[in-house]
């Protein structure tokens, strides 16, 4: 099965509006028309709009680094799909760990969110990934099992396609330590086996997973080069264009 291969930046809280405007040009005047491989940048909610007029052109796709499940009402500095669709965002990184572990957002209410943004024809990109401690003890295929199954409650076969899996060892997130690409393929083999069995082997040969954590230009000939990763969820690498770019480029 031939997926496309996707590269996505995760900006998280980086980024002015000035300084999304720059980076935004740097990368479309290099892959702006790239077609062999999907790319995707998830600026910050107050850049959507103007990343996404900067983008309009381009065949680099807008995404957004979180949503909350209800439609609208009162939720105090939340933003619904809906919002980000009339903005054209065409995905959404949702279950990031650092949501997770740093906003208490739980496996139920990833789901939700999942759930929504496909009502709302936007992408999931599903985090899933073990700790240090839950790597060290054995239990990295358990942690992500749950996480993945409890993130696509309800999706049905035919939805499932639109969503996007990332694979994010926490322990490699920011802190240089890449996952050896055996490492990374052993997992990434693992979840394409439960996507397959959690819709058919037809649906789990068509899913994106990506892997997430320190992925470098010089790194990700090898980790891209691996049966079962389709591409990065880039975080400090994605915050200068050249190395975003050459990103890109590996993964042509
Ligand atoms: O979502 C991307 C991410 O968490 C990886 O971050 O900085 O290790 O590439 P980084």
């Amino acid at each position: 099965m031939i997926r496309k291969k996707l590269i996505a930046g995760n900006w998280k809280m980086n980024n002015t509006s000035s300084d999304a405007a720059d980076l935004v040009s740097g990368i479309v005047s290099e892959v702006g028309r790239a077609n062999d491989v999907d790319v995707v940048v998830c600026p910050p909610f107050t850049s959507i709009e103007s990343v996404g007029k900067a983008l309009a052109d381009s065949s680099v796709k807008l995404g957004a680094q979180n949503m909350h499940p209800e439609r609208s009402g009162a939720y105090t500095g939340e933003i619904s799909a809906g919002m980000l669709r009339s903005l054209f965002a065409s995905y959404v990184i949702l279950g990031h760990s650092e949501r997770r572990a740093l906003f208490g957002e739980t496996d139920a209410f990833i789901n939700q969110k999942v759930l929504a943004a496909i009502k709302s024809e936007l992408k999931p990109i599903l985090c899933v990934g073990e700790t240090l401690e839950e790597r060290e003890a054995g239990t990295t295929l358990k942690v992500v099992q749950t996480q993945l199954e409890a993130g696509l409650v309800g999706v049905s076969k035919e939805q499932a396609t639109s969503v996007v899996i990332a694979y994010e060892p926490v322990w490699a997130i920011g802190t240089g330590k890449v996952a050896t690409s055996d490492q990374a393929q052993e997992v990434h083999a693992f979840i394409r086996d439960l996507l397959n069995k959690l819709f058919t082997p037809a649906v789990g040969g068509k899913i994106r997973i990506l892997y997430g954590g320190s992925m470098k230009p010089a790194n990700a000939p090898e980790l891209l080069a691996q049966p079962d990763i389709d591409g990065g969820l880039i975080g400090g690498a994605a915050l200068e264009a050249r190395s975003f770019v050459d990103l890109v480029k590996a993964a042509s």
